[in-house]
């Protein structure tokens, strides 16, 4: 068995809804169900004596004590976070409790239950991260790679920055068998649409402004979310303890030209209703304050080491996510309730 925190969120249901396609070891999810987090999302499993789900924080150490001490996981894969840049600008501290604090009590109770395990090399604490940490790129700037340093500009960035290096030292102090991922953006089905991507679908469709940050100008290098799930996979299999690995698709895109490629393919496949382009709903609002400006992954190491590369391109897997949101109006509908619409209110205001 393996234990996935975070598993009901965007990355993480993914990444169990992939694993239980692909293999019979169960997986024990612990989530605390923060408006980020939708049981939904695993509703296709139900039924499915394969997984267990427990609504709980990874800071409660004395749950997550019990959970391991009563299913004996070989392996942690941590996805459990606050994780939305703009969040972490209108209040750090939920980004704080949960990213630096939460991570750190997570450890502290694998630590002792690694210490009493026989096989202690054959654990893993797996801890999934962002390339946000590295801060930002200017144009000529090479890619981030593994030597990069740490430069976090955002409250987001800088809290898990600081679990990053909580796990680094549980390593390099105790031993525990930790491995660190730092994957640049991703997209694809589940995709909370507070984030880019599902915002300008949801939007587009309702007739809405697509807004752009400043000029729109800003690059992120965008990788499928079941290419990324694919490399976590890789790296609980043969990545290698107190290791770190950049994961990404090298697909560079500006945010500008993000956005027209959606419109471009809602225009083909759900058009306005007076045949005009989902374009004209661009708009080009206030900048985010400390906008890093280009974020790119040198994703050699992974590639070399472990072999991974991602299935989709960018072309690819934007038209199964387009598609996919298309087909499941219902997920939408669910996420998008008042509490949304709160925050919607309060950040584009
Ligand atoms: P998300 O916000 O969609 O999901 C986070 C999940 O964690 C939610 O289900 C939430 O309920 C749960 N959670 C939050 N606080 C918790 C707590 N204290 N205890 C237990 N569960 C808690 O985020 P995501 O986009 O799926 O990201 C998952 C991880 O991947 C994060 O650590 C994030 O930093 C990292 N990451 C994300 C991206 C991206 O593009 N989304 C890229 C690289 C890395
Ligand atoms: P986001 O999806 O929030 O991811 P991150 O900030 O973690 O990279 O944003 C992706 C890019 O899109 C980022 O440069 C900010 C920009 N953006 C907009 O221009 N408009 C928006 O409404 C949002 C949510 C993001």
């Amino acid at each position: 068995m393996i234990l996935v925190t975070g598993g009901a969120g965007f990355i993480g249901s993914n990444f169990v809804l992939d694993w239980l396609a692909q293999s019979d070891e169960p997986v024990l999810i612990l989530d605390a169900l923060t408006y980020a987090g939708n049981v939904h999302n695993l509703r296709s499993l139900e039924g499915d004596n394969r997984y267990v789900f427990v609504h709980g924080n990874i800071g409660d150490a004395a749950l997550v004590a019990d959970l391991l001490s009563r299913h004996r996981p070989r392996a942690i894969v941590n996805f459990a976070a606050e994780s939305h840049v703009d969040r972490s600008i209108h209040g750090p501290e939920d980004f704080i409790q949960t990213n630096i604090l939460g991570t750190f009590r997570l450890l502290e109770v694998a630590r002792a239950y690694w210490n009493e395990l026989q096989d202690k090399a054959a654990f893993r604490f797996v801890h999934v991260s962002t390339d946000e940490v590295f801060g930002t790129l200017g144009s000529e700037d090479p890619a981030f790679h593994e030597e990069t340093r740490y430069q976090p500009n955002s409250p987001y960035s800088a809290s898990k920055a600081a679990s990053d290096h909580l796990v680094r030292a549980y390593h390099h102090t105790y031993g525990l068998p930790t491995l660190t991922t730092n994957c640049s953006n991703n997209y694809g089905p589940f995709h909370f649409p507070e984030k880019l991507i599902p915002l300008v679908i949801h939007n587009a469709l309702r007739g809405q402004q697509l807004p752009l940050y400043g000029d729109g100008q800003q690059i992120r290098d965008w990788l499928y979310v079941k290419d990324h799930c694919s490399a976590l996979r890789r790296i609980l299999d043969a990545g290698q303890a107190g290791e770190t690995y950049n994961i990404g698709g090298a697909n560079e895109r500006t945010n500008l030209d993000v956005v027209t490629t959606l419109c471009d393919i809602l225009d083909e496949f759900s058009p306005r209703a007076d045949s005009k382009s989902y374009r004209d709903q661009i708009a080009f609002v206030k900048d985010r304050p400390g906008h890093d400006r280009r974020y790119a992954i040198d994703a050699r190491k992974i590639e070399t080491d472990l072999g991974w590369r991602p299935a989709e391109t960018f072309e690819s897997g934007i038209r199964k996510t387009v598609r996919w949101y298309l087909d499941n109006s219902e997920w939408v509908q669910n996420v998008t309730s008042g509490g949304y619409r709160i925050w919607l209110e309060k950040q584009y205001a």
